[in-house]
């Protein structure tokens, strides 16, 4: 086990849009283990790869309906909309209301190397739209209204 620094707003590599993954190696493996640790450790419910410095396409996600694990996740398709109030480990402190789908269909691939979907809705889908915003150098803070101070 082993926890990450989780990196904050204003480093770079925030900003930057991921390498896919190209090949299932230990080294991912571990990657994918020490995400969860630094999630469940920070009580997060999500966490992107360039979050602990790794500018590679891999989410952790859990909202409470156990983890999920995603290598180069790709949303398929969204529907609906739906605004609720989101923060991040990066930016730790703040909250703001985010408009998201409020219904998903993401694939990638997880540490089998094998493809696999999701259907998400509700906060599953909010996670993954969140976490994949990362991949793409976007923060919650581009996105939110009202941010502010969490109290
Ligand atoms: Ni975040």
């Amino acid at each position: 086990m082993a926890v990450y620094k989780i990196v904050e707003i204003g480093d770079e590599v925030l900003r930057e849009k991921a390498k896919p993954v190209k090949e299932i190696t230990p080294n991912i493996i571990k990657l994918l283990d020490n995400m969860a640790d630094t999630m469940y450790e920070a009580n997060g419910v999500g966490l992107a790869a360039p979050q602990i410095g790794v500018s590679k396409r891999v989410i952790v996600i859990d909202v409470g309906e156990g983890l999920v694990e995603l290598i180069n996740p790709e949303i398929v398709e969204a529907s609906g909309n739906v605004v609720d109030t989101e923060g991040c480990l990066s930016v730790p402190g703040m909250i703001g209301e985010v408009a998201r789908a409020d219904k998903l269909v993401v694939k990638g691939i997880n540490r089998q190397g094998k493809a696999v979907t999701y259907q998400a809705k509700g906060w599953l889908a909010r996670a993954f739209q969140h976490e994949i915003d990362h991949l793409e150098g976007v923060v919650f803070v581009d996105r939110a209204a009202n941010l502010r101070k969490a109290e």
